[in-house]
């Protein structure tokens, strides 16, 4: 093969003219980046579409020759999406490659397109277009998630469960209200995509290399065949912003870091020392020595994956702090933090979604760790309140009561009648029907609530809310 900085001097570099020597070749091979840009093919021959339409509106295409160009960037499609587009060692980047190839194509004609563009605004262009379809493409898979789990909850709608705080247990809950909490917290990651998209939904070409052009294309008119619902406001932000990528990661490390805390707590919750779950066969891997494992390698990978993701958020933010206006080469190292992030959470999400649609729950074991652990305490001390008692004494006097209990070694319901009344005279036997995890959910009935009216209608809004995100894919 021959040296590549040679073929460089002519078709497959896009600057040649100005320079008597081709460049350095550690120079070269750190600036090339076809290896991860060409995953930008799709957006490129998009706006690429969109600017021969606008070169020959202005009249520098006739029709015969942008007839040409588009059909020439259509067979340039159909090389891509068959993994057969030739890309060479000469290709500085995706656009000087597929410029290299139009002009092979088709003669000086493939050389007109670069008329009134550049590639700072090419790329903002394609990173915004793939950005946006990622939105969306991520939204979709977060409803589906958000199915799983309410189909879990509704599975398992009237179950017990320990609730935690400091991992200590703190109050029974229902499991379907501990699974949907899950759902909102992912409903909040879809919001803030679905921000994300509408602020970076508007269109940056007809910037140039940053002023504008003098050719008199009409930025308008790419907003519109691209499909972006505004137009950027200034050439030289359009060029020089990345914010738009920032937010995109930003929610993806945001969700990411949601889905680890899923994945923990479904390793928790499969040990045999909590034994609430089992995950199934599908989303378990079995030891390569340990003939008797059942390891929850899938959720703990999801957990493991959030280290990435938040990493390539703190790439992209060092990335851009410190660089002037307005396109600085640095910002060629954008992509891949942005494509990582993306990408690992479009292997999350499946894998998590099916892993939670596989567990199977063990109903005794949830219940009886409801209502151990003198979960009751605080039903006790409120019982206390309406019945006239200070909270801050009431607090104490249950207090008294749990360590009672604990040096007897029984729960608050194991204490006799007498023993809770020389506690505070205001424990009279009535409280003995409030020491029941089942009463003591249902009696949780405000809207946010546990009881079991509250998470029927939760249920529903989680399903509506679930349902929505599906239909962005
Ligand atoms: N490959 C470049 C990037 O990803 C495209 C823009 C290059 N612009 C330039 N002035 N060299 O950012």
């Amino acid at each position: 093969m021959s040296d590549p900085r040679e073929d460089a001097t002519d078709a497959g570099r896009l600057w040649g003219g100005r320079f008597a020597t081709g460049p350095d070749e550690a120079a070269w091979a750190l600036g090339v980046s076809t290896a991860f840009d060409r995953k930008l093919w799709r957006e490129d021959l998009a706006g690429s579409r969109a600017h021969a339409r606008e070169l020959h509106r202005i009249g520098v295409l006739d029709a015969d020759e942008l007839e040409a160009m588009l059909s020439a960037l259509d067979r340039c499609g159909q090389l891509f999406a068959a993994d057969e587009f030739p890309l060479l060692p000469s290709d500085e980047d995706v656009h000087g490659a597929i410029e290299r190839w139009l002009v092979d194509e088709l003669g000086p004609l493939g050389g007109k397109l670069r008329a009134g563009r550049s590639r700072n605004d090419q790329i903002a262009n394609d990173l915004r277009l793939w950005c946006r379809s990622a939105c969306d493409g991520l939204v979709g898979l977060i409803g589906e998630l958000q199915e799983a789990l309410a189909g879990q909850a509704a599975d398992h709608l009237e179950w017990l469960a320990p609730g935690y705080t400091h991992l200590q247990r703190g109050q029974p809950v229902l499991l379907s209200h501990h699974l949907l909490a899950y759902v909102w917290m992912l409903d909040r990651d879809a919001g803030r995509l679905r921000d994300a998209r509408a602020r970076l939904d508007a269109s940056v070409l007809g910037s140039g290399a940053l002023a504008g052009t003098t050719l008199g294309l009409d930025p308008a008119r790419y907003a519109e065949d691209l499909g972006f619902a505004a137009v950027a406001e200034n050439s030289m932000d359009a060029v020089a912003s990345r914010d738009f990528a920032i937010e995109v990661v930003s929610a993806c490390a945001i969700l990411a870091v949601h889905l680890s805390r899923l994945g923990e707590e479904i390793v928790l919750w499969a040990t045999s020392e909590l034994g609430f779950a089992r995950v199934g066969d599908a989303f378990s891997t079995g030891s390569s020595i340990m003939p008797q494992k059942r390891n929850p390698d899938v959720a703990e990978l999801v957990r493991g994956k959030a280290g990435r993701v938040v990493g390539d958020l703190v790439s992209l933010l060092t990335l851009v702090k410190g660089l002037p206006m307005t396109y600085d080469r640095d910002l060629q190292e954008d992509k891949e933090p942005v494509f990582d992030a993306v990408d690992t959470l479009r292997l999350v999400l499946p894998a998590i979604t099916g892993t939670v649609a596989s567990l199977s729950f063990d109903r005794d074991r949830l219940e009886q760790a409801a209502m151990g652990g003198f979960a009751l305490a605080t039903d006790l001390a409120e019982e206390l309140v309406r019945r006239g008692v200070p909270f801050r004494e009431a607090h104490e006097v249950v207090g008294e009561v749990v360590r009672l209990a604990e040096s007897r070694g029984v729960d608050l319901d194991g204490l006799d009648p007498d023993e809770l009344a020389e506690a505070h005279p205001a424990l009279d036997p009535g409280v003995a029907d409030l020491l029941d995890a089942r009463a003591a959910v249902d009696r949780r009935d405000a809207n946010l609530g546990t009881a079991t009216s509250s998470v029927r209608t939760q249920l529903d809004r989680a399903r509506a809310a679930a349902a929505a995100n599906r239909a962005a894919i």
